[in-house]
């Protein structure tokens, strides 16, 4: 009979049925008269048998076949019986296979290229083929179901989607992190942040948003920063610091709402992070100056060793023991100017505080940072020159404040610092497809 050709994880709608699936071998085991072949198409794994007439010619044309290879397998979907298991419940029993491309055995086999004692900076090398693999593979999944779920979420909020360019001749979040490059004959940089853009599109669309790539020449090597990385970023007028917290906490809060009611991600976010529990609302809120007073009540020293007095950056090590310790989300509000980006509106009563805030979470500290913005002209030209910014080049941002001004605020999200979260990953380096950082430009 004929077979329909089908995708792995749309497998149960063919049970009983003559399929074919076209993959990569990811397993296989042969044993006397049975040959098990984990077939892997990037939707899913299925396990399929072959028996008795093509277990037999297949002891001949295997033999050469290594793991990765591809094929074609046809058969029937079979409900598994009960106390055997496999991925989607059932099996392919095969009766005509084609090989594709035969991956090669013996010492180049794939399983030889990626064993378990290789070094960190081999397994980078190789990304390429490490991503095949079952844990890398689910987290770049989830990544995806995580970018749409954002995507409903703001269209939720009825906000409009942009794409800001990433070469630009601003800076938005200093100057020490800048890849400034050759734009004929000028200096250009690749962008840190699309605020300022969005800012300049919000008068245009309202409440704006985009998911685009920035960059940061990052020098510390840490397990969370990155040289490129993808960020989500909003601006929305017409509101209060308040409201904007409410709103940040109702993306973030929906977002994974649409991410654990989804048959895709939320399989594999159980298996990645089993203990995983969507966090509880409202967030805790938590002020700069508390926030040093905690450090010092529980001893959680500067990374040079000395108690935090107000105006410290709090650093990466001491946030993220502060956040573990507290063991749930985090806004962290109202950071001292003195520490912060030039564009940040101060607090009315207490002008050396910002409208600011950092999301903090459990095993990875800052996942989003965000503030009001100076809405003021005159403010804002007064933080150039404070920050030694020359305005010249900004003067599409600055314009902002003379054709109808507003109090807005806006937000950016590191999107591998939330899947390094959600999917309890050690490293944002898990979560990108070809993570860059310093020095590491490859693959
Ligand atoms: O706190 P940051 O620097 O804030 C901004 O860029 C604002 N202009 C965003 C805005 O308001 N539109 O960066 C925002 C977030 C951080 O909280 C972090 O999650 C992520 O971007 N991030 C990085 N992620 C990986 N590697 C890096 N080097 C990162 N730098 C920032
Ligand atoms: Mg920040």
């Amino acid at each position: 009979p004929k077979a329909e050709k089908i995708l792995i994880t749309d497998g149960t709608q063919y049970r009983e049925k003559r399929v074919v699936v076209n993959g990569w071998v990811h397993r296989m085991r042969n044993q006397k008269g049975i040959i098990f072949v984990v077939l892997r198409d990037g939707t899913g794994f299925l396990q399929s048998v072959l028996t008795n007439k093509v277990c037999e010619k297949a002891s001949y044309d295997f033999i050469n076949l290594g793991p990765e290879s591809t094929i074609s397998l046809y058969g029937v979907l079979k409900e598994l019986p009960e106390g055997k298991s496999a991925p989607g419940n059932h099996e392919l029993v095969v009766d005509y296979y084609q090989i594709l491309h035969a991956a090669p055995t013996g010492e180049e086999a794939f399983t030889n290229r990626l064993n378990a004692e290789a070094e960190p900076s081999y397994l980078l090398d190789q990304r390429h083929l490490v991503i095949r693999g079952e844990t890398a593979s689910a987290v770049l999944k989830v990544r995806a179901r995580v970018l749409r779920a954002m995507r409903d979420t703001f269209e939720d909020l009825r906000m409009t989607e942009v794409t800001p360019p990433c070469m630009v001749q601003t800076q938005v979040e200093g100057g020490a992190t800048l890849f400034k490059f050759n734009y004929y004959g000028q200096d250009a940089y690749l962008t840190q942040s699309s605020q300022l853009y969005l800012e300049a599109a919000m008068p245009a669309l309202g409440n704006v948003y985009c998911v685009q790539e920035s960059f940061r020449a990052e020098k510390s090597l840490t397990r969370r920063h990155l040289s490129e990385f993808t960020h989500v970023e909003a601006e929305m007028p017409f509101l209060n610091f308040q409201e904007y917290l409410e709103l940040l906490e109702e993306f973030i809060c929906q977002t994974i709402d649409r991410i654990l009611d989804d048959p895709v991600a939320a399989p594999l976010i159980k298996q990645l992070n089993p203990t995983f529990e969507k966090p509880s609302r409202p967030f805790m809120r938590l002020t700069y100056e508390d926030a040093i007073k905690y450090l010092n009540e529980h001893n959680i020293l500067t990374s040079e060793g000395e108690h935090h007095k107000f105006g410290d950056d709090i650093a990466e090590a001491a946030e993220r023991k502060m956040t573990d310790q507290i063991n749930r989300p985090i806004f962290l509000t109202h950071f001292p100017v003195e520490i912060k980006s030039f564009y940040m509106q101060r607090v009315k009563e207490r002008p050396d505080l910002t409208e600011s805030v950092d999301c903090l979470m459990p095993n990875v500290g800052e996942i989003v940072g965000g503030s009001m913005r100076i809405f003021d002209m005159d403010e804002l030209l007064a933080a150039y020159k404070r920050e030694g910014i020359d305005p010249t080049p900004y003067y599409w941002f600055t314009e902002q404040r003379k054709y109808g001004t507003t109090e807005h605020g806006g937000f950016g999200l590191g999107l591998e610092r939330f899947l390094a979260w959600l999917c309890d990953r050690y490293t944002v380096r898990e979560c990108c497809l070809f993570p860059r950082f310093t020095e590491r430009c490859k693959p």
